[in-house]
């Protein structure tokens, strides 16, 4: 008869192509009960600052999500509160309500809290349409970035300041995804941003993120390629950039391209950059609806993705975007056709660990 090990295995073969084999380490991993597995450092001594993104409603009102956050994260980020949409509701006002109660919760708790974000095409208010000019985007853009990491200075440390700035199926590497900066400023505003970004905060690390560059195929390795061209201008110009966030919004249906990511990770290190990983979950609408082996399924990829990172270099963290899967972004865009609920983060909607959980821990070790 087949043990429970080999049965789980042949099942992962079979399914969306991966291959993972017994004497792997993700095969041992995964078929290791959960008790089983001595970790050897507690979250606050892996080898990476791992953290999650925060969402206000439960840290307000639920003992149980707060406690998972502050047993497993060094760092939190919001999933909204320093977007423009929530900052800027008009055009000479700033709400810092939430962002202030998230840096609070994240100092009382001996964690950082990460900025998302400066410049993104999403999550605008419609205030921001009536910018006519260059001139007075320029403006709009600047004062916006002063004042805000000029108010969080020295107390977050990591800006996400360019998001998303390639489109989904580049033309060219020189295509830049449409936003009212890019409309008005054309690329130059990426740079604009950076720089006064810097200036608010001289020690403040600044980030580009960016989404869909791991895949195997030619769509993401045309992301990437646009990515590389960006990133590389910008440092021959000298424009301040530190690292490259990875959001790794996975999907469980599309294979990683594991030499693909890992020479672009080698590109971003002699470039002189960080990589972190920003917003790791693996989306599982078109995975098979059993959750012990959907669960397996999501914990395989993400090791791909971050094997295929650490072979490179060791990310300076890892943030998944949620903690548990009560709380996700997920079903907004990829709701399962059977009405299953998404499983796509490290504990389950009763905040019990994962394998997901366990391969982040076995990264987190220095495992391989
Ligand atoms: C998402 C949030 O999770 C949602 O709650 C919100 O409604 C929309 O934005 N990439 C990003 C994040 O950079 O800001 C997005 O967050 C998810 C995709």
């Amino acid at each position: 008869m087949l043990s429970r090990r080999e049965t789980l295995l042949t099942a992962l073969k079979a399914a969306c192509g991966l291959s993972v084999s017994a004497a792997s380490p993700l095969g041992t991993l995964l078929a290791t009960p959960a008790a089983a597995q001595a970790a050897l450092r507690p979250p606050s001594q892996w080898l990476f600052p791992f953290g999650a993104a925060l969402r206000d409603g439960p840290l307000a009102d639920e003992p149980d999500y707060r406690a998972a956050i502050v047993r497993h994260c060094r760092q939190v980020v919001g999933e909204g509160g320093l977007k423009w949409f929530d900052l800027r509701p008009s055009r000479d006002r700033f709400v810092f309500d939430q962002a202030d109660m998230q840096l609070a919760f994240a100092t009382e708790n001996g964690m950082e809290l990460r900025g998302h974000t400066l410049v993104w095409y999403g999550a605008m208010p419609d205030w921001t349409k009536t910018i006519a000019s260059a001139a007075e985007a320029e403006r709009e853009l600047v004062r916006h970035i002063e004042t805000v990491v000029g108010r969080y200075r020295g107390r977050i440390k990591s800006w996400d300041v360019i998001n998303e700035p390639i489109p989904d199926d580049p033309s060219s590497r020189s295509d830049i995804r449409p936003s009212i900066w890019q409309q008005r400023l054309g690329e130059s505003h990426i740079a604009l941003a950076l720089r006064t970004a810097a200036r608010a905060d001289p020690e403040a690390k600044l980030v580009i993120n960016e989404f869909d560059i791991e895949f195997v195929g030619d769509r993401f390795r045309h992301k990437r390629d646009a990515l590389l061209r960006l990133v590389r201008d910008l440092k021959l110009r000298n424009v301040p950039l530190h690292a490259v966030g990875l959001q790794g919004h996975l999907r469980g249906d599309l294979a990683i391209d594991m030499e693909g990511l890992s020479a672009f990770v080698s590109e971003m290190r002699s470039l002189g950059l960080e990589v972190l990983v920003t917003e790791l979950d693996v989306v599982d609408d078109k995975l098979p609806g059993r959750p012990e082996l959907r669960d397996m399924l999501v914990a395989a990829r993400a090791y791909d993705f971050l094997r295929a990172i650490h072979a490179a270099a060791r990310p300076a963290a890892v943030l998944t975007w949620g903690i548990t899967d009560k709380y996700t972004w997920v079903p907004i865009w990829f709701k399962r056709s059977d009405g299953l609920a998404n499983r796509p983060l490290p504990l389950d909607d009763g905040y019990r660990p994962k394998p997901l959980m366990r391969v982040l821990e076995h990264f987190g070790q220095g495992s391989r």
